[in-house]
């Protein structure tokens, strides 16, 4: 049984960051999990369609560089930015389950306002994690009025945004050493 109250204790006092002292660290992995499960729930297969607009490798492999308080302030972001995308008229269309669709929402909501007691509310991410999400929405919803085949598309994305941020909450709660080997190793790979 591993003693969490003690690892925290630990991670505030040798990291030195009063971030990772929120509450929101403490129940990321339930509530990462929930919204993961309700995302895959909430519809069918993913889709084996491709999205267009590539995946943002770049911005990722930049947070790993970053301090700690501004990959808090990047995830806060992108969870917020996802959410956005799910806000359109025509959501009804991906004929998606609404029950679990709406938990989801809240689940990533409610994310989103505990990581806001963790970082300085006038703090926001690099624009170009922005343009990216409305890249993302013009080439999908914007074009085609919300279709089914374009829900699914953002759907699969939000997985893959979701995976990421995962990675990235396990790099900030390893230490920041291990951190930075990961993300030179991965900056390898691409
Ligand atoms: C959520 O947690 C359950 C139980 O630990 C696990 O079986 C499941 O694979 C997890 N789901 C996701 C999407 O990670
Ligand atoms: C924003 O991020 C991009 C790519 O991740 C980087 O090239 C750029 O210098 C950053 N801009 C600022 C203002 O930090
Ligand atoms: C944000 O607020 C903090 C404290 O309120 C202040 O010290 C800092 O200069 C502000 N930063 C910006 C970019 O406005
Ligand atoms: C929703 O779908 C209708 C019918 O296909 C379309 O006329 C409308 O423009 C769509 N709304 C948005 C916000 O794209």
């Amino acid at each position: 049984m591993v003693n969490w109250t003690g690892v925290l204790f630990v991670l505030c006092g040798t990291l030195l960051t009063p971030a990772l002292c929120c509450d929101w660290l403490r129940h990321y992995g339930h509530l990462s999990n929930d919204s993961l499960t309700l995302l895959q729930q909430m519809g069918g297969q993913w889709t084996g369609q491709e999205c267009r607009v590539p995946f943002p490798r770049k911005i990722y492999r930049d947070i790993y560089k970053a301090e700690v308080q501004s990959q808090l302030v990047f995830i806060r972001d992108s969870l917020k930015l996802i959410s956005g995308l799910y806000h359109h008229d025509n959501l009804t269309s991906a004929s998606w389950d609404t029950v679990k669709t709406e938990h989801f929402l809240i689940s990533i909501h409610r994310q989103t306002e505990e990581l806001n007691t963790c970082v300085l509310a006038n703090k926001t991410s690099n624009s170009s994690l922005r343009k990216y999400y409305r890249r993302l929405a013009r080439s999908t919803l914007h074009c085609t009025g919300g279709s089914p085949a374009s829900w699914e598309l953002i759907r699969k994305q939000t997985k893959l945004h979701l995976d990421q941020l995962d990675l990235l909450v396990e790099c900030i709660k390893s230490s920041s050493a291990a951190c930075r080997r990961r993300s030179a190793a991965s900056g390898r790979q691409h």
